[in-house]
């Protein structure tokens, strides 16, 4: 295939090792960008291991194009090389994870980080609400998972819906899938707010703002989300009170 032969002359660097997947920096067909691979794990059965590698990649290219397909900002998927466990993607250029915008903010304005981040809280309380009402789960949402890329200056999208020069990108959907039921929805709001407030602290004011543009974004049907939220922290707490 020709896009493949074009995938396989491009040089790729390794950036990052996560747990399940490398990432590479490379270009394809000239353009920028991500190459994430999947590699094995010793430790798992090789039937397994090749059914989840298989399962996980073509989960992520499903909920990248659900996301984009309801005009949530995810990274153009260019091709997927199922052989290799490969998802070429755009590299979302000029960008920081929301975690580390959060702690430069921390680092640079300790006073009022919070009212800082407020337009940041808002944007991701829409994008999750908007998600979910589409019924697509991502399954690890962490602010890992979450890019800001710097818009140019003058570009077609600076100002309109963006944080101050930013926008918002959802990754890593590996875990993701389609879902309608509140208790899944409700779990991926319980991991993003752990994830917020162990990472961050003095953030739980910000998770209120989340969840207050989270119904926004949602609309109908929220509130049956919020409550099962409130009914997972508390089993949450019940197991930490066990031991
Ligand atoms: N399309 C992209 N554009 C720019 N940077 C990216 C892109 N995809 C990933 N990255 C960078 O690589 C990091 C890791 O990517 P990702 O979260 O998809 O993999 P991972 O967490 O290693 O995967 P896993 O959860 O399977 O271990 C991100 O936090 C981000 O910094
Ligand atoms: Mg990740």
């Amino acid at each position: 295939m020709a896009a493949e032969g074009a995938a396989e002359r491009d040089q790729m660097v390794l950036l990052k090792q996560g747990a399940e997947a490398k990432i590479y920096s490379g270009t394809f067909m000239g353009r920028p960008a991500i190459i994430k691979e999947r590699f094995s794990k010793a430790y798992r059965h090789p039937d397994l291991d090749k059914s989840l590698t298989v399962q996980r990649t073509k989960a992520e290219v499903r909920s990248i194009m659900r996301c984009r397909m309801i005009g949530i900002c995810t990274p153009a998927v260019y091709f997927v090389d199922m052989e290799r466990h490969r998802i070429y993607m755009e590299h979302v250029a000029a960008s920081i994870t929301v975690r580390e915008y959060i702690a430069d903010l921390e680092r640079s304005c300790s006073a009022n980080h919070v009212s800082a981040l407020r337009p940041l809280a808002e944007k991701i309380g829409a994008t999750v609400g908007l998600m979910h009402s589409h019924n697509v789960i991502h399954g690890d949402l962490t602010t890992s998972n979450m890019l800001l890329s710097r818009l140019p200056k003058d570009g077609p999208d600076a100002g309109g819906d963006t944080l101050d020069g930013y926008r918002l990108v959802l990754i890593d959907f590996g875990l993701g899938y389609k879902e309608g039921l509140a208790e899944d929805k409700g779990v991926d709001l319980y991991v993003l707010e752990r994830a917020f407030l162990s990472t961050h602290p003095n953030t739980e004011a910000l998770f209120s703002v989340i969840l207050e543009h989270y119904k926004l974004g949602y609309g109908k049907g929220a509130a049956d989300v919020i409550n099962k939220l409130e009914e997972i922290r508390m089993r949450g707490r019940k197991r930490t009170m066990v031991g």
